[in-house]
């Protein structure tokens, strides 16, 4: 096969969802659609309970987990599917805001009962800023749940996205009959069964008197009232679906299996095919036949014996092989691999070619960090692996004097792992931890110790936010860094940021330095 048609066949994406909505619950269906698994159950949950916090061996059990299910590949019909998982636990979204940058769209799962929760509006952010393509899976329908015109308005008011429902529900728990497949035009019958396919019947009009047959009269006539009802919303689009404008939304039940291979068969013929990344240098396409990818996500420590880590590489053109010499474009260097893993469903394996929009795990000693790039020679940075600026800060220090050299070691690799963010008070040199959740650091404390010999204490600092800054006027800027030195810091990347004690500081800065821009992301 050509690489321009292993290319086309790829789909790569990712799932995301407020946790419980059933993220866990549809990925192993679609795994069960794609023969990669052969019963339900066997996707272990990659969520970290917050019952767990206090239990450190949970979480690296679970952590375990999760990096045998981080990326799940599988073939479907004619297509190579792969998808990246993200960790529920929202302490975790900075993963979470990565993965999404090496996906070409993603599904959003939504339960009926909850409608759009606080995790799903913060992804979709990302997905906005990025113009990913989403579709929406409202699951749930064996339940009692909310009307699926609120939904439809929520999904569109919260999201801030277009939506158009391509399968419409009849009736919801106890009553649930099944949906009406508006993109294939056949009426699917549920069966609550949680292994096996629903039961299809074509319908090509829903006028035709069949429709009462099956689901009797007066459903029929409520049926045909409401898809009457749904040409308020936008036609379906692809185009617009691709520029990540408009959502195709389906209705179902993961649990019971219910509208998920509709989904699939919709999302294998709508999604997009991997598409073209922007780099700093040049936008890369993926039919180009340099191979070129970057790094997303490290896994430490599958071994706790031996410091194994585990580079995940986004391939964004070309092909890549095995014991061939790449670039690393941030050493200079060349290297090659010699057991570089593919992901199928649960298994890693050793590959010996892969293509843009597969995920290749690179065993790794530590030559790598979040964004570094491979090329077959061109030096090429790829662009979009912001960080955000972390909702807690504490000042980090060394606990034990005689393990200063491990303290600093450990720190500088779980920074590059993207762990947490490390920012360097320019005023006095402390260093500070930003996080998203308390749990990071409690990851941090517990990784130094375990895995570096490290002993670190935390000393608490009121921060609000860390903002990226700049300026066309270099003078007001250098005013301003003068000014607030205290408060001055630079990133990992010796970026200055500034590190706002309060929103009423933060916005006083702002009223005070007309020409200066405060960025809540270091990439603008
Ligand atoms: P997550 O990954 O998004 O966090 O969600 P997950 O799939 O783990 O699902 C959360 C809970 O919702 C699970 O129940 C799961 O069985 C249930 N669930 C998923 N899809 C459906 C559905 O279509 N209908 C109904 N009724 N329930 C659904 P749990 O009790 O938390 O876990 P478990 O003991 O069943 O594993």
């Amino acid at each position: 096969m050509s690489i321009k048609k292993e290319i086309q066949k790829r789909r790569t994406f990712a799932i995301i969802s407020h946790p419980d909505a059933g993220k866990t619950t549809l990925t192993e269906k679609l795994l069960l659609f794609g023969g990669a698994i052969h019963i339900a159950g066997a996707v272990k949950s990659n969520k970290i309970k917050k019952s767990a916090t206090s239990d450190w061996m949970d979480i690296e059990k679970q952590r375990g987990i999760s990096v045998a299910t981080s990326v799940m590949g599988f073939d479907y019909e004619d297509h190579k599917i792969n998808i990246l998982d993200t960790p529920g636990h929202q302490d975790f979204a900075e993963d979470t805001y990565r993965t999404l940058t090496a996906v070409d769209s993603v599904i959003v799962v939504v339960d009926v009962a909850k409608g759009v929760e606080q995790q799903t509006r913060k992804l979709m952010e990302v997905c906005r800023m990025r113009n990913t393509p989403v579709m929406i899976f409202v699951n749930k329908l064996d339940r009692e749940g909310r009307d699926p015109f609120d939904i439809l308005d929520e999904l569109e008011e919260e999201l801030q996205i277009n939506v158009r429902p391509l399968s419409w529900p009849i009736e919801m728990g106890d009553r649930f009959k099944g949906v009406y497949n508006l993109y294939q035009k056949s009426l699917d019958l549920y069966q609550p069964n949680k292994q096996k396919v629903t039961k299809t019947i074509s319908v090509k009009d829903i006028n035709e008197a069949d429709l009462e047959t099956h689901i009797g009269e007066s459903l029929a006539e409520t049926l045909r009232e409401e898809v009457e009802l749904i040409s308020i919303y936008p036609e379906f689009k692809r185009d617009e679906y691709l520029a990540g404008k408009l959502a195709p939304v389906f209705f179902g039940s993961a649990l019971n299996n219910f509208g998920v291979k509709e989904l699939l068969d919709c999302f294998v013929d709508i999604a997009p095919s991997p598409r073209p990344i922007v780099a700093e240098e040049r936008k890369v396409d993926p039919y180009e036949e340099g191979f070129s990818g970057f790094v997303f996500k490290i896994h430490a420590n599958m071994d706790p014996n031996h410091r194994s880590r585990i580079a995940f590489l986004r391939i964004c053109s070309g092909r890549f092989e095995r014991n061939v010499n790449y670039k690393h474009v941030r050493f200079d260097r060349m290297m090659r691999f010699s057991s570089p893993t593919a992901f199928m469903a649960q298994k890693k394996e050793i590959l010996d070619e892969a293509y843009a929009g597969d995920i290749v795990g690179l065993p790794d000693t530590g030559n790598f960090k979040i964004g570094d790039t491979l090329t077959s020679g061109e030096d090429l940075h790829f662009k979009g692996l912001p960080s955000f600026s972390p909702e807690m800060f504490k000042y980090i220090e060394n606990a034990d004097p005689m393990k200063s050299k491990q303290l600093h070691k450990g720190i500088e690799q779980l920074m590059d792992e993207g762990v947490a963010q490390l920012f360097t008070n320019q005023f006095n040199g402390r260093q500070i931890i930003g996080t998203v959740g308390q749990l990071q650091f409690e990851v941090i404390e517990y990784r130094l110790l375990h895995e570096y010999g490290a002993q670190c204490r935390w000393e608490p600092i009121s921060l609000y936010k860390a903002c990226w800054i700049e300026s066309d006027n270099a003078e007001e800027l250098e005013d301003f860094k003068r000014r607030k030195y205290q408060y001055m810091a630079h990133d990992k990347q010796g970026r200055d940021v500034f590190l706002a004690e309060s929103s009423y500081m933060l916005m006083m800065a702002q009223q005070d330095f007309k020409n200066i821009k405060f960025h809540f992301t270091s990439e603008f």
